[in-house]
Formats: C-alpha cells, sequence, structure tokens
C-alpha cells in the first residue's frame, strides 16, 4: 500500500485550480451535461475551496443565475472573492455544510472532494438536501482512494475520514429519501510527463517518474428530492 497519497490543498495555493481542472474535468462536465443544468439556475457548491467548480458552474448559470460557494474555512471565501470578482452571481459564504443556511432555496446542491473529509457524510448530505426546492438535485462528486494505482499499488490518504465515500454515494442517497436518478465512476489516468502526473506529484509530493498512474475514481451521483 502507497502510504504518499496525502492532500495538501490550502486555498491561496493557485497551483490547484489548473491541475484539478485538467484532471478532473471530465467528469464535471458529464454531470453538467446530464443535468441539464443551464441558465438562471441557482446553486451551492458546498466544500468550494479555492471556487474551480462555483466558477464553472458561475459561467453556465449566466447573469440570471445565482451560486453560493460555502466553504467552512474563511481564508476559501477571501480566495473565491478574488477568483470569483468577474462572475457578479458567485456569492462566497463562510460556513459548515452541517450548519447550511442559504436566503433561498436552490435548484442544485453540489459538493465535490467534501464528504470524505466530514465527521458525518450522512449528515452533510441530509444537511445538503434541505437547501434545494422540491424537485430540486443534490450532486456529489467523491473519490474510492484506495481504488486509484500506482504501477499497480493501492493509493491512500491517511489524512481524509472517509477515503472510500465515492463507493457508499449511490446507497446514501437512497438512505435520506432522495430518488437515485444516475451514478458513475471516472478515473484519470496516465504515464508520463502530464496533468496526472502533475496532479499526483503535487498531491503526494513523490515523483512518479515513469509510473502508471490511476488517479481515485470519481464517483457521481446524481440525486433528486421528490417534489
Ligand atoms: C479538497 S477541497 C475541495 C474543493 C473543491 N470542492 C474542489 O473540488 O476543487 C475540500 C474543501 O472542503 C472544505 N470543508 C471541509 N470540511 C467542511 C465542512 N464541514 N463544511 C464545509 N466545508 C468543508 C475544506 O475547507 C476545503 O476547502
Amino acid at each position: 500500500m502507497c502510504e504518499a497519497w496525502i492532500m495538501v490543498m490550502t486555498p491561496d495555493n493557485n497551483e490547484w485550480r489548473g491541475l484539478r481542472d485538467d484532471v478532473y474535468r471530465r467528469p464535471l462536465a458529464t454531470a453538467f451535461e446530464r443535468l441539464g443544468l443551464g441558465p438562471g439556475w441557482r446553486c451551492v457548491d458546498v466544500g468550494a475551496g479555492t471556487g474551480d467548480v462555483s466558477i464553472e458552474l458561475g459561467t453556465i448559470v449566466g447573469k440570471e443565475g445565482r451560486i453560493y460557494a460555502v466553504d467552512v474555512d474563511p481564508a476559501a471565501r477571501d480566495a473565491v472573492a478574488e477568483a470569483a470578482a468577474a462572475y457578479a452571481q458567485v456569492i462566497a459564504l463562510t460556513q459548515a455544510v452541517e450548519d447550511l443556511t442559504l436566503p433561498e432555496p436552490v435548484d442544485l446542491a453540489f459538493c465535490r472532494f467534501l464528504l470524505l473529509h466530514v465527521h458525518d457524510p450522512l449528515v452533510a448530505l441530509r444537511s445538503m438536501a434541505s437547501s434545494v426546492r422540491p424537485g430540486g438535485w443534490i450532486v456529489a462528486q467523491e473519490p474510492v482512494t484506495s481504488a486509484g494505482r500506482i504501477d499497480g499499488a493501492e493509493l491512500s490518504m491517511p489524512s481524509a475520514r472517509h477515503p472510500d465515500i465515492g463507493a457508499l454515494l449511490p446507497r446514501m442517497v437512497r438512505e435520506i429519501g432522495l430518488e437515485l436518478v444516475d451514478a458513475w465512476s471516472e478515473a484519470p489516468a496516465g504515464a508520463g510527463a502530464g496533468p496526472v502526473k502533475d496532479y499526483f506529484e503535487e498531491l503526494s509530493e513523490v515523483d512518479p517518474g515513469e509510473a502508471a498512474l490511476m488517479l481515485p475514481p470519481l464517483v457521481t451521483v446524481l440525486a433528486r428530492l421528490p417534489e
């Protein structure tokens, strides 16, 4: 078991935006497409970090839409506010997902790489579900870290409370009374120079050289609050 998979994200590390965008862009684009996300949607991006997803959402919902970028870390609010200066509809808030309180019900509550870090992922999902309108969407994208590989060896993330939470997501959304509309998993892979290697190196502080890499698959669930 490789013990090198350690998350070192800090909101002021702008390198992250480019790296995660490169390697996990496709699952995000697929999720937005399957949702039919479009102009005018109101969304919350929970555990927004530096705001990659919030800004991506902002570009799609346009001026008529609104994005709440929520993170427990106050430094994240400043990072998102700076990054989103050009997107008037992105509003950064400092809140824990467990205490999520928005000024209006939203059409979509979204999280990516959040539930692996929280104390109780079911509590977090319930809180997200309570922020959407009847018939609204809850979308989560979370990893199965131990399914990632470096030259065939398992990856691990000792710093995460629930490193394999992605594998449980489909059951969890049903457990809290949501309708499971779609679920799938995607893993970026590569060897040698490129964004997958850069991302791995940034996370683990280990140079993988020419090793074959499969990053942790990201499980996406698309779920709906019953009308
Ligand atoms: C790994 S980053 C993910 C950032 C972003 N979602 C992305 O995919 O690029 C996890 C973020 O979740 C935030 N976070 C952790 N626990 C939280 C909680 N209980 N409530 C809200 N945010 C939380 C952290 O501060 C951090 O910014």
